[in-house]
């Protein structure tokens, strides 16, 4: 089996359809989400017409989401040799991705029986792939930075926010489903908080390469401290291993530009095959 699978060559069937970012964002179903960071999403409200269609769309996006967490784990237990080198990943780690991996089974269920319930065929909207794309990354260490603590740090913002939209609209359903999954994303966002540390203890250089990518990623999905669900998001990120320093400080937007620029640097490895 091929180590570092480049992302247009995950397996897919027929209802699935890859949609790259700059599509999606010119897609006028995506409303607000269609700017490509859900952190910058309009805020959910019961009264807002378009309530119904945008939580179909956003849990659409969340199963996707999902699939590619559990390919992305499965893919670090088998791209890098076992070991402490830079280039490998120790045994611990893959136990820890392996979990993930059941984790993630459990969730794409979950989701599969939530699309049911709010009457969403599987593949009615595009796929974006910037989760899998993250998990391309060649170091094991930025790699969890970017999914375990970025990208679903941000999953435990929107978790927190659907699991109050379905409590506030008395959607039993929806709301167990997100508390369900929001418990198992703050295990795996602290295991990205973990490792990035633990990766890089001995290696002062390596350590401050990666807590530079840290802000940025954090800069980039960190919706805690903002909106309805701002305390919630807060006290689910300290359990997963963020200060209230690190919180307030991804609050600094980076410019449009610096983001695009450090997106493309973070997926930079999604299309590099290796033997
Ligand atoms: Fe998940
Ligand atoms: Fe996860």
């Amino acid at each position: 089996m091929k180590r570092f699978l480049p992302v247009d060559q995950v397996a897919r069937d027929a209802r699935f359809r890859w949609v790259k970012d700059a599509e999606r964002a010119e897609d006028p179903r995506e409303g607000d989400l269609g700017n490509g960071n859900y952190q910058r999403a309009g805020r959910f409200s019961t009264e807002s017409e378009d309530a119904p269609e945008r939580t179909r769309r956003l849990m659409h996006g969340i199963f996707m989401g999902e699939v590619q967490a559990l390919e992305g784990a499965g893919r670090t237990c088998w791209d890098f040799d076992t070991g402490e080198q830079t280039d490998q990943a120790p045994y611990a780690l893959k136990l820890d991705m392996a979990r993930q991996c059941w984790d993630e089974s459990r969730h794409v269920e979950i989701s599969v029986k939530l699309s049911d319930w709010m009457g969403t065929e599987i593949g009615e909207f595009g796929e974006g792939r910037g989760l899998y794309e993250a998990a391309c990354n060649r170091d094991p260490a930025l790699r969890l930075t970017a999914v375990n603590r970025g990208i679903e740090g941000l999953a435990i913002d929107v978790f927190a926010t659907m699991r109050k939209f379905g409590l506030e609209a008395g959607d039993a359903v929806l709301s167990f489903c997100e508390d369900w999954m929001l418990a198992d994303e703050v295990t795996h966002v602290k295991m990205g908080s973990d490792w990035l540390r633990r990766l890089t203890a001995e290696d002062p250089e390596r350590r401050e390469r990666a807590l530079e990518f840290q802000r940025l990623v954090d800069k980039i999905f960190s919706r805690a401290g903002r909106g309805d669900s701002a305390e919630d998001a807060r006290r689910y990120r300290r359990l997963a291993g963020f200060t209230d320093e690190d919180i307030d400080e991804a609050h600094d937007f980076l410019s449009p530009e610096a983001e695009r620029a450090f997106r493309r640097e973070m997926t930079a490895d999604a299309h590099v095959a290796r033997a």
